[in-house]
């Protein structure tokens, strides 16, 4: 399977690893190919080129860039979606600092952003994923309290509609209070029954 990135940075960059070790082809979209030399040095098996491409390339995408340009992003690589899922990292965070450590998202309560890009970009299947935890434990996280949750969904009878981002969404900012408060960022979420 071909696994096609949108973005560069932390999210991008870390499941690209995790593809490759998995045996993945995996190409990697940015605005700015050359600033990615030291990661495709490190990791030789990670092609780098423009989202356009990364787009064209992945029969699996992935979007992995700031929530306030998801649409946008999508927007400039929409020919290269239809009939593929995408698998959503993003969070709503807006571009302004947490408030009592809390992020402050550009979303309500009964929105979310999986959700917006799922009625913008209908011909793509939206799975949000990997949103509620850091990037360092997005690839076989170690804890001491086993394994964690990694929650998910999208439209399919077996995992709930996309407009259950609402309530993954805010994970996010639940995951990230400890860090802004206290500087702990070695957490993640477990769903016990
Ligand atoms: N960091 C985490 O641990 C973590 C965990 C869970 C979820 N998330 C979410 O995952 C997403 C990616 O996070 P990250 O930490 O990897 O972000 P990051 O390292 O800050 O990278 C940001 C990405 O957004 C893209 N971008 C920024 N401004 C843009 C613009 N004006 N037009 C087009 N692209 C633009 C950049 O694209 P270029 O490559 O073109 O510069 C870059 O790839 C975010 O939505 C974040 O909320 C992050």
């Amino acid at each position: 399977m071909k696994i096609g990135i949108l973005g560069s940075g932390n999210v991008a960059q870390a499941l690209a690893k995790g593809f490759i070790a998995q045996g993945y082809s995996v190409t990697l979209g940015t605005r700015n190919p050359a600033t990615l030399g030291d990661f495709v040095a490190a990791n030789p098996a990670a092609a780098v080129t423009s989202p356009a491409e990364a787009a064209a390339f992945g029969h699996l995408l992935v979007l992995a860039v700031k929530g306030t340009v998801a649409q946008l992003v999508l927007s400039g690589v929409q020919e290269h979606l239809a009939g593929k899922v995408l698998i959503d990292t993003t969070d709503p965070i807006m571009d302004a600092p947490p408030v009592q450590g809390v992020l402050q998202f550009f979303t309500g309560p009964n929105d979310s952003l999986g959700e917006r890009l799922q009625n913008k970009f209908p011909q793509v299947r939206v799975v949000k994923a990997f949103n509620s935890v850091g990037s360092a434990f997005m690839v076989n996280p170690q804890f001491a309290g086993g394994p964690p949750t990694m929650f998910i969904a999208g439209n399919d009878a077996d995992m709930g509609a996309i407009e259950a981002s609402r309530a993954l969404e805010p994970l996010c900012q639940l995951w990230c209070l400890p860090g802004f408060l206290h500087n702990e960022w070695s957490h993640a979420f477990k769903l016990l029954k």
